[in-house]
């Protein structure tokens, strides 16, 4: 699936974007393993959550899901059943990060699959602290997908410092140390999105959040069980990103994204957009266990900068996004340490910067990051055919930036876009983007 874009001008009007794809999918996990029922409002029905909700109902749980709403009734932390086939994960690299904890602890055996952008992504990174806590891990020769998981005789406590900044990898150990036998603690040196820690807490579950200067170690305590809560899950600040690029690189616009997650650990390409002199509001927020506002956003004049590093962690799936803001800013950009974006649904350091090139920008790629020559306010991109290389967001953020092309943009292998936002057409037509499928 391919999608076309014409160049566009004044987005208007006020939008309510899909779930969180983050938060969404930990809400299946824990109401899963919850005793009792959970109702989740709001949740993101893209391929990726659903890959992990298919999941869960293969091991027995019974959920019921009509569009955004979904009943779980929870089997609790043992009630989990053997599948009886392999569970296929799409291209979500959340669910089986996540997945490998919760299936470390289990007393059945199973494999872990994926797609081809899914099985070229690196799982030792989990199988490594998984096995200090005694699973029976194991993947391919070269640390990628299938992962099998044989039934361990326990699994231990464990006190781990995360290598790179991960919430997946964190994560995945929060969920292994449900079923430990002791506590297990994990210590971030950047903050990565605490939405797991956010989740267990909401579910009963007791997680300790020691500050150790610009560190963070947060403790698992395993619970006997876990309760059932009801969920509303805000809309996602990532594919928020998308529109708040819109609106600030198409002259004339002004636009309301409603009810959007606002987590602190997440809204890094808000602060690094303001710092480039972005025209950007929050209004009406509101403080619930995971908090959320409207975000009013208005066409501004970009200047270039150097990125604070301290931000990558904070924006590392709107990267994209941010590249197309950089190229058309006043200016240099720069952006270092951001040697993840390799390791992400492609090598977005790699397809940014093809993306770059096609649409006539100059950048330079090295190691772990990039510096990007904006076009200026006034600038145009080239019109050109971008290769998304199947990556929803390299897609999305292309679609976005063709709104400031000579002309039509096609952009190739959009199939992905429904992995985390599978209205994204409809949405994008709603404010005034004229993009079709083709
Ligand atoms: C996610 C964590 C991030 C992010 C991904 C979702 C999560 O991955 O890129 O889209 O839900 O925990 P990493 O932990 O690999 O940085």
């Amino acid at each position: 699936m391919d999608f076309r874009v014409k160049a566009g001008s004044k987005l208007t009007g006020e939008v309510q974007l899909p779930g969180d794809k983050s938060i969404s999918h930990r809400s299946i996990m824990c109401s899963a393993l919850a005793e009792g029922t959970t109702t989740i409002n709001n949740f993101l029905a893209g391929e990726d959550c659903l890959a992990t909700l298919d999941a869960f109902s293969k091991m027995g749980v019974n959920i019921n899901r009509t569009d955004n709403k979904v009943v779980v009734q929870g089997v609790g932390l043992n009630g989990l059943k053997k599948p009886d086939s392999d569970l296929y994960l799409g291209n979500s690299g959340t669910s089986m990060r996540l997945m490998s904890g919760i299936l470390s602890g289990q007393s059945f055996s199973t494999v872990l699959t994926g797609d081809s952008s899914l099985s070229s992504r690196p799982m030792e990174r989990i199988i490594s602290p998984l096995k200090l806590m005694g699973s029976d891990i194991s993947s391919s020769d070269e640390g990628k997908p299938p992962i099998e998981i044989q039934p361990s005789p326990g699994l231990n406590s464990l006190s781990y410092d995360l290598p790179i900044a991960s919430a997946q990898i964190k994560s995945c150990l929060m969920f292994a140390g449900l079923y430990a036998n002791g506590p297990v603690a994990v210590t971030e040196h950047l903050r990565t999105r605490n939405h797991t820690e956010l989740m267990f807490q909401q579910f009963g579950i007791e997680v300790e959040v020691n500050e150790l200067g610009k560190a963070r170690e947060i403790t698992v305590i395993p619970p006997k069980s876990i309760l059932a809560t009801d969920i509303n899950v805000p809309s996602d600040f990532s594919s928020a990103s998308f529109f708040i690029l819109a609106a600030l690189i198409t002259p004339e616009s002004e636009l309301l994204i409603k009810n959007v997650g606002i987590n602190k650990t997440r809204v890094g390409f808000l602060h690094a957009l303001r710092h480039m002199g972005a025209n950007i509001e929050l209004q009406n927020e509101i403080n619930s266990f995971e908090p959320t506002a409207d975000i009013l956003v208005k066409t501004s004049d970009l200047k270039g900068i150097s990125l604070n590093t301290a931000l990558v962690a904070n924006m590392i799936d709107e990267m994209p996004a941010f590249f197309i803001a950089a190229a058309l800013a006043e200016g240099i950009t720069k952006v270092k340490d951001a040697k993840e974006l390799r390791a992400k649904e492609s090598d977005r350091l790699q397809a940014m910067s093809e993306v770059l090139q096609a649409f006539g920008v100059k950048s330079h790629l090295n190691g772990d990051g990039i510096v990007i020559n904006g076009l200026g306010k006034d600038g145009l991109f080239k019109s050109s055919e971008i290769n998304s290389y199947g990556d929803h967001r390299i897609a999305m953020a292309s679609s976005i930036a063709s709104l400031r092309a000579e002309g039509e943009t096609t952009i190739i292998d959009c199939h992905n876009v429904n992995t985390s936002f599978p209205n994204f057409i409809d949405v994008s037509r709603e404010v005034g983007i004229n993009i079709v499928e083709i």
